[in-house]
């Protein structure tokens, strides 16, 4: 029988691809032989991902962008179809909270800061919702193609004081469960879309929030964990594999599900 894994000489654009869990995605990907396409506003951290994939003998391509601007994304999805000539798989990883929209301990939410909630809402929600659009076109014209969206334990869960990401990251599992009805009966059951939902790790997005200075772990921090059966953080190399079944033909049946990667945080009550 066929290895239901093997994703070698898939084309895969990863938003937000130069980030904490892009990289690491992006990385692992090449590995395993999957042209890899980074995306991402930070042409630095994009530079130095794609000479780290050649290095190790993988294959890509890294293109700035802006996943709120959709003329920039149709540029992108040229230079795309001009070097690769189809879209395989879209990983929408471009996203995360931000300081104004996360009630401070000591404010309510008459304290909230709209416009921030705003930003927050437009990254997340957004900033899926445009490249799915743009990128997805190149797929309905083949009538193939996965997505693979990112939401959050804070949609299944609100968290204290994370208004705005956790409003964002739950729109982000009704659109994935909307988009993955919307592309099997309207274009091809051949088109997938899934999501993610990474528990906490720590990373540059929260690590304010759950370290402090001297490094050592926040009241929040040891809450999460007392909370987390596994009993600590996540690393991002723990999504690897989950990341890797949903764009192989290994879940070929499998669309419109949120794949929860939290050590049980969710699942947890008393
Ligand atoms: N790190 C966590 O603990 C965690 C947990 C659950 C979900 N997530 C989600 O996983 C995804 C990746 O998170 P991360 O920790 O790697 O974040 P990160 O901040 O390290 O990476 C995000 C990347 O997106 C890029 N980006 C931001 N705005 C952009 C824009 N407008 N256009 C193009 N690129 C843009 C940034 O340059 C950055 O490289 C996010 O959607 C995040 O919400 C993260």
């Amino acid at each position: 029988m066929k290895n239901l894994f093997d994703i070698r000489g898939l084309v895969v654009v990863v938003t937000g691809g130069a980030g904490i869990l892009g990289r690491s995605i992006c990385r692992y990907l090449a590995e395993q032989g999957a042209s890899v396409v980074v995306l991402d506003r930070d042409a630095q951290a994009g530079g130095e991902l794609l000479d780290a994939i050649r290095q190790q003998g993988g294959d890509g391509l890294f293109l700035t962008t802006d996943v709120l601007d959709r003329e920039v994304l149709e540029r992108n999805r040229a230079d795309i179809l001009a070097k690769y000539g189809r879209i395989d798989v879209l990983l929408n990883a471009a996203g995360g909270n931000m300081g104004g929209a996360t009630i401070a301990p000591d404010k309510s939410f008459l304290d909230l800061e709209i416009d921030a909630f705003k930003k927050v809402v437009d990254l997340n929600l957004f900033g899926t919702v445009l490249p799915t659009t743009v990128f997805g076109e190149a797929m309905t014209a083949r009538k193939k193609g996965v997505i693979v969206n990112f939401c959050s334990d804070s949609a299944l869960r609100p968290l204290t004081r994370v208004v705005g990401y956790g409003a964002a990251k739950a729109a982000i599992g009704n659109y994935t469960k909307y988009m993955a009805a919307e592309l099997a009966t309207k274009f091809s059951p051949e088109m997938r879309v899934n999501a993610i939902v990474p528990g906490f790790l720590l990373t540059n997005q929260n690590r304010a929030l759950l370290t402090n200075p001297d490094g050592s772990y926040t009241d929040r921090a040891r809450t999460i964990i007392a909370h987390t059966p596994a009993g600590r953080f996540a690393e991002p190399e723990e999504l690897l594999g989950t990341i890797h079944y949903l764009i192989s033909d290994a879940s070929s049946f499998v669309t419109g599900a949120l794949a929860v990667v939290d050590g049980g945080f969710d699942a947890f009550s008393i």
